[in-house]
C-alpha cells in the first residue's frame, strides 16, 4: 500500500474539482517526486475513468483520486446516522435551497458589468455525485490512493479499500473529525486549515468551520491521533512547508499555488482574476462563502459573495442552482458572478511548469 515516506518530495498536488485538476497536472506532481491527484467531484464515473486512463499513459507512478462523500453516505456526526435524521436534514436543505433560488430569480438582471444573468437552475434532490459508481471504479481500477472530503464513509468501505491495497485519506478540519476518521479506518489524514482555497472539508456541512490556523490545528490533530498527516492550507513558500512539517505534518498539500501552472485546467476567468488580484487590478482579498454551493469555501471576494453573505447550508443543491449563472459569467469573462476559489497564498501562484513550482517548495530556504 502507498505510504507518504515513499515520496521523493513530501508534497501532494491537491485535487481541485471544477477544471484545475488534469491528468497532466497529476503527472507533473509525480514527476516532481510528489503525489498527484485527479478530482472526481462533479464528474461522472466514465469521465473519471477516462482521466485515469490518460494519467496512466502519462505516468507509471502512484496517484490519487478524490471523491466527495454525499450526506447520505456520511457517518459523521453520529447523531445524524439514523435514516430519519438524515432524511430530515436533506429535506431542510432542499427547502432552504428553493428559497435561495426564489431570491436569485427575483434578483435576476444585468450583472455589474452588464452581462446577462441567466435563469438559476433547480435543486436536484437525488444528487449524490455518482458516489457508488465512482467508488466501484476506484476498486476496479485499484487506484493507489483515494481521498475523501465532505464526509466520512462507513468503516466497511475503508476495510474494502484496504483489502485491495488502496490507501485511504480523509480530509479533516479539527481534532474530533481526526479521531472519527482514524476510528473508521483512514490510513492518512489531510489536515485542512482555514487558509485553504476551495471548499472546507468539514465532515458536517452544517457546522461552522474551525478557525484555528493550520500550524495550531496540526498540533491539535497530532496530539489526538497517531496517523500520518498531510498539511493543507496556504502553503506557498519553503518556510510554510518547513513550518507545517515542524508542527507535525509528514507532507504538505498545495492547491492554490498550482492554479496558474501550465498543466492546470483553471478557466480563463479564474486565471485572470488571480493575476488581477496579485497585480492590484482587483480587490486582493479572499473570504469564505456558501453563496456558490451551499458549503463554505474560500475564494477571491466578488460581488456575488458580497450579495449573499447569508446563503444557506444547502450543499449540493445551491451548487445546482448557481450552475447556469456561473457558466454564463465564465463564458462572458465576468469575474463577479463565478466562483474564484483561492487560498490566502494566491499571490504566490505562478505561470510555470507544476514540477518547478513544487520543487521550489523544498528549495534552499526549505
Ligand atoms: C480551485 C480549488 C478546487 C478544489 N477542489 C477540491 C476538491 O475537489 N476536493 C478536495 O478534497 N479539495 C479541493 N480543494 C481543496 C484542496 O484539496 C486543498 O485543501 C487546498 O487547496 C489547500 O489550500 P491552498 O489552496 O491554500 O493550497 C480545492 C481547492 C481549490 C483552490
Amino acid at each position: 500500500m502507498f505510504t507518504l515516506d515513499s515520496l521523493a518530495l513530501p508534497v501532494i498536488g491537491a485535487p481541485m474539482a471544477g477544471g484545475p485538476s488534469t491528468p497532466e497536472l497529476a503527472a507533473a506532481a509525480g514527476e516532481a517526486g510528489g503525489l498527484g491527484f485527479l478530482a472526481a467531484g462533479y464528474k461522472d464515473a466514465s469521465a473519471v475513468a477516462d482521466q485515469i486512463t490518460r494519467l496512466r499513459r502519462l505516468s507509471a507512478g502512484p496517484f490519487g483520486v478524490n471523491l466527495f462523500v454525499p450526506d447520505a453516505a456520511g457517518t459523521y456526526p453520529a447523531a445524524e446516522q439514523n435514516q430519519a435524521g438524515k432524511a430530515a436534514a436533506r429535506a431542510r436543505r432542499i427547502e432552504a435551497a428553493r428559497t435561495f433560488r426564489d431570491r436569485l430569480t427575483a434578483a435576476e438582471g444585468p450583472a455589474p458589468d452588464g452581462a446577462t444573468i441567466t435563469e438559476p437552475g433547480i435543486p436536484d434532490p437525488n444528487d449524490d455525485d455518482g458516489w457508488q459508481a465512482k467508488l466501484a471504479l476506484i476498486l476496479r481500477e485499484r487506484v493507489p490512493v483515494v481521498s475523501f472530503t465532505f464526509g466520512l464513509p462507513e468503516p466497511a468501505i475503508f476495510a474494502e479499500l484496504a483489502a485491495q491495497g488502496i490507501c485511504s485519506v480523509v480530509t479533516v478540519t479539527d481534532a474530533g473529525e481526526a479521531r472519527a476518521a482514524a476510528e473508521a479506518g483512514a490510513d492518512i489524514l489531510c489536515v485542512q486549515g482555514p487558509e485553504a482555497g476551495g471548499h472546507r472539508g468539514t465532515l458536517d456541512s452544517g457546522k461552522p468551520p474551525g478557525e484555528a490556523p493550520l500550524a495550531d490545528l496540526l498540533v491539535q490533530v497530532r496530539q489526538a491521533c497517531p496517523l500520518p498527516l498531510v498539511a493543507a492550507g496556504g502553503i506557498s513558500t519553503p518556510e510554510d512547508a518547513s513550518a507545517a512539517r515542524a508542527a507535525g505534518a509528514d507532507a504538505v498539500q498545495v492547491g492554490t499555488l498550482l492554479l496558474l501552472s501550465n498543466e492546470a485546467g483553471t478557466s480563463r476567468v479564474h486565471r485572470s482574476a488571480l493575476t488581477d488580484a496579485a497585480q492590484g487590478r482587483r480587490d486582493p482579498v479572499t473570504s469564505l462563502t456558501r453563496a456558490f454551493s451551499g458549503r463554505p469555501a474560500r475564494g477571491l471576494t466578488n460581488d456575488f459573495m458580497r450579495a449573499y453573505p447569508d446563503a444557506p447550508d444547502a450543499y449540493p443543491y445551491v451548487n445546482h442552482i448557481t450552475g447556469p449563472l456561473r457558466a454564463a459569467a465564465a463564458a462572458a469573462g465576468n469575474q463577479e458572478a463565478v466562483s474564484l476559489w483561492a487560498g490566502t497564498g494566491f499571490r504566490h501562484a505562478a505561470q510555470e511548469p507544476a514540477a518547478v513550482i513544487l520543487r521550489r517548495l523544498f528549495g534552499p530556504a526549505g
